[in-house]
């Protein structure tokens, strides 16, 4: 389903299109700037809704530090380096991409759209992007691989505390063609997070979120009745299911086992962990702090992100990164810094907030657009070309 690559995509001609419907007094559906999508998307939505994207744990002290270290790195462009033709192509976790950069697991999406993440998936395959479904997903499995087609996708798995569930799922996500695993381990429990607790805004317990184990043939036939019938005691089951249990390093072959493909571990900040997942055969992290979810206070993802790399240089482990990217150079300093790719994640949550599949799209297309012209402007013709010494760091 992977192979084989397209050739390389000329991201940068967004750029061009945009001017020329200014000709026709056309100007784009919405803003080309990410750092400012959020206080747009809170005119179009509901506060429970707005918030729960938006917020934050605690006082948003990681949230914020997660953007500002972008600005202790500076890019170091350079000169006369023959950067006319990029190829963003990679390939990361077994799967081929047109640029290094995945869409994050997002959960609820219908709390944004109706259309949700088949609106999602959509806009993801036909730009060839990635999109990483998340257990907590409004709609199934099944639902969201038909909307993607043939475009890759992956599958973020929720650790559910039922071994004979958990199983399901994961057989589920390869029947329908999902390749990688992404396992999120930094919310095994849901941080203190004043912006929906001040809303008593809770989706899941309203089942919504909850399609995938609703449409699980293992969770349903522990059911007395079926969710349809019986909502109240569905999320009282699930709930508890998928979150409050932590667990440990000694559990990972249980996945291995299940799960065929490649297994990334999400939420890594630790360098001493990363190297737990090396030595635990995983083939991925993804250093990651949720977005500033979960740890109030815990450091910003991207300066923790060159000391995983340096502590797994050699074992053949792949380094994943998100947690503020916003634009073209963000993404482009965490490559620098030795991540494979970047997940974009609030980006295109609030550009499906804006306008469903387009939104959605319109956000992914501004974001390589930049990416594409500003690594030909630091003087770059591909992501492998790009090194800790074109940074210059405060
Ligand atoms: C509304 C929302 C829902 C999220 N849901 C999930 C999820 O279900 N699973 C998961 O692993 N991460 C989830 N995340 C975290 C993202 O995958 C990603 O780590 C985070 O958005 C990165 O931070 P950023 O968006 O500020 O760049 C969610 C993030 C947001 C904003």
């Amino acid at each position: 389903m992977t192979d084989p690559a397209p050739p390389p995509e000329n991201f940068a001609g967004y750029q061009n299109e945009i001017y020329l419907h200014g000709l026709e007094d056309r100007v784009p559906p919405f803003t080309t700037d990410a750092t400012r999508l959020g206080a747009s998307a809170r005119t179009r939505l509901d506060a429970g809704a707005f918030g729960y994207v938006a917020g934050a744990a605690g006082s948003g002290a990681t949230h914020r530090a997660n953007r500002e270290a972008f600005d202790h790195y500076r890019l170091v462009p350079r000169m006369l380096t023959d950067a006319t033709d990029r190829d963003l192509r990679t390939r990361v976790l077994g799967t081929s991409m047109p640029a290094p950069v995945v869409l994050a697991p997002v959960g609820v999406q219908s709390i944004l759209h109706p259309d949700g993440e088949p609106a999602t998936a959509r806009a993801a395959a036909s730009l060839g992007l990635t999109a990483t479904l998340s257990t907590a997903s409004s709609y199934s499995l099944e639902e969201v691989a038909e909307a993607g087609g043939s475009a890759p996708r992956w599958f973020q798995l929720y650790w559910p505390n039922d071994d004979e569930v958990c199983v399901s799922i994961l057989r589920r996500a390869r029947d329908a063609g999902y390749s990688t695993l992404v396992v999120t381990l930094d919310t095994w429990t849901l941080a203190w997070r004043p912006q929906d607790l001040d809303q008593a805004y809770l989706p899941f317990i309203r089942g919504v979120g909850t399609a995938i184990p609703f449409s699980d043939p293992v969770f349903r036939a522990g059911l007395d009745r079926p969710p349809e019938e019986d909502l109240g005691a569905a999320v009282l089951r699930w709930v508890p299911m998928f979150t409050g249990t932590d667990t440990s390093w000694d559990r990972l072959p249980f996945l291995r086992q299940h799960w065929d493909g490649p297994i990334a571990l999400k939420g890594i900040q630790h360098p001493d962990d990363a190297r737990r997942a090396a030595d635990a055969g995983m083939d991925g992290v993804v250093v990651s702090n949720h977005g500033g979810r979960q740890v109030d206070g815990a450091m910003a993802s991207l300066d923790a992100l060159p000391g995983v790399v340096r502590a797994v240089e050699g074992t053949g482990l792949e380094v994943l990164f998100d947690s503020g990217v916003r634009t073209g150079s963000d993404a482009l300093k965490a490559l620098a810094l030795g991540a494979r790719a970047v997940l974009l994640g609030r980006p295109f949550a609030y550009g499906l907030a804006h306008g469903g599949e387009d939104g959605v799209r319109h956000v992914l297309r501004s974001f390589l657009a930049d990416l594409h012209l500003t690594l030909g402007l630091s003087g770059h013709r591909t992501p492998d070309d790009l090194t800790p010494d074109d940074l210059w760091h405060r």
